[in-house]
């Protein structure tokens, strides 16, 4: 399986002037760890410079330069879209697209975006997510992830069963020509769903872009070329 690095420097990764949290009463060490990494991300920074509202809007950026898949795309369906940078940066890309998009959690009006609060397992979200396009879509991206419950093995088999019934969507609905993009764990995309991509995409790539933390487990799997 190709697995896609990135070359150069990212201009998110430098630190300078590293910003220090304490831990008191009110601050556990980990929430002062999360608060100090958050403060110090230059890609945190850049997200609010820029207006995202997620740094997770750079993994989408990132992935889209290496591999295209958003260029003229007139149909888009984002899985867990909270809390929305994945969809900004599709608006901002493609104006003129419908996108339709659904999370657990509630998300803050996007302009141009239709969006479901309920959970992708519902037998109804995908008619759903599809009917609101009014036509058949080109592109899914899915950067679900499931809540961690600290069992390596449980987090990751959670994860990948939502993988899974994106990547299930994804062929079922993508118009030919039509490109799927998902988080997946390390280690990729399991044997089985693997055979399923590629029997139905002309090409099935794992990547990592820079955006995504060095020691967090995520990959992105890109499908591209659905088969007629
Ligand atoms: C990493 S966040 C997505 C970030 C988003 N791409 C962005 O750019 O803002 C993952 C999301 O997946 C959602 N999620 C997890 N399981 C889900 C499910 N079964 N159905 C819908 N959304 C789900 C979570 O609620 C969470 O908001």
């Amino acid at each position: 399986m190709a697995k896609f690095t990135f070359g150069g420097n990212s201009s998110g990764r430098s630190a300078v002037g590293k910003e220090r949290v304490k831990t008191s009463k009110r601050r556990s060490p980990q929430s002062a760890r999360w608060l100090e990494r958050q403060l110090n991300d230059p890609y945190v920074k850049r997200a609010q410079a820029e207006g995202f509202r997620s740094r997770a809007a750079y993994k989408l950026i990132e992935l889209d330069e290496k591999f295209h898949f958003l260029k003229g795309k007139k149909a888009v369906v984002d899985l867990g879209i909270a809390p929305g940078g994945w969809a900004q940066v599709v608006r901002r890309r493609l104006p003129s697209a419908k996108v339709s998009g659904i999370d657990l959690l509630p998300v803050d009006p996007i302009e141009g975006v239709t969006l479901f609060e309920m959970d992708f397992m519902d037998d109804r979200a995908p008619d759903l997510l599809v009917e609101a396009l009014g036509q058949v879509p080109d592109l899914v991206i899915s950067d679900m992830a499931a809540n961690t419950v600290g069992h390596k093995q449980t987090d990751h088999l959670r994860t990948m069963g939502l993988v899974e019934a994106a990547a299930h969507f994804a062929v079922e609905v993508l118009k030919p020509g039509g490109d799927f993009v998902a988080k997946v764990f390390a280690g990729g995309t399991d044997p089985e769903l693997l055979a399923i991509l590629k029997a139905n995409f002309a090409t099935v790539k794992h990547a990592k872009p820079p955006a995504s933390r060095k020691g967090s487990v995520e990959w992105y799997v890109v499908a591209q070329g659905k088969k007629g």
